[in-house]
């Protein structure tokens, strides 16, 4: 079982399309995909409404799903932390406990821009475009993703 966690800062908006995605694109029965936010606003809540519109819109239902916190545990518990800016890397790598959990943390957006730490934008303070641009970045970062874990590994 690989298990994956994609981190943002509320975990409402771009991670949840973030687990939703790849989770439509690799088998249950071998992987484990969540995400989490690195505050604590949005604790318990339902992903934004225009991530599960927008979601909705491309055939996937993410409303199994509640914010929660990322906290140090997740560095036992995943083998890979993909994150969307660099607020949310450093906040990650500050609770990181040695070269082990910072090796399992990385950009989302590096997978198809290798080494570049481009950031997949904020988009909670505009409107519905900006979650349409969110999950097309987000679908070819898990395509990637997808097409390493299940044929380069
Ligand atoms: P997310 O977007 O990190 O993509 O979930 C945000 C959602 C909520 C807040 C910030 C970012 N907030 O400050 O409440």
């Amino acid at each position: 079982m690989t298990k994956i966690l994609m981190v943002c800062l509320g975990n409402i908006c771009r991670s949840p399309l973030a687990e939703g995605i790849l989770k439509s694109k690799l088998p249950n029965s071998k992987f484990k995909i969540d995400s989490a936010g690195t505050g604590n606003y949005h604790i318990g809540d339902l992903p934004d409404q225009r991530s599960i519109k927008v979601a909705k819109k491309y055939g996937l239902d993410i409303t199994d799903q509640r914010g929660r916190q990322f906290s140090v545990n997740d560095f036992d518990d995943y083998d890979l932390i993909y994150v969307m800016d660099e607020s949310n890397f450093e906040n990650v790598i500050k609770l990181a406990r040695n070269a082990h959990d910072i090796a399992k943390v990385d950009y989302i957006l590096n997978e198809i821009y290798p080494n570049q730490n481009h950031s997949v934008p904020d988009p909670y303070t505009g409107g519905i475009q900006g979650f349409e641009n969110t999950y097309k970045m987000l679908d070819e970062a898990c395509e990637q993703i997808a097409n390493k874990l299940l044929y380069n590994s």
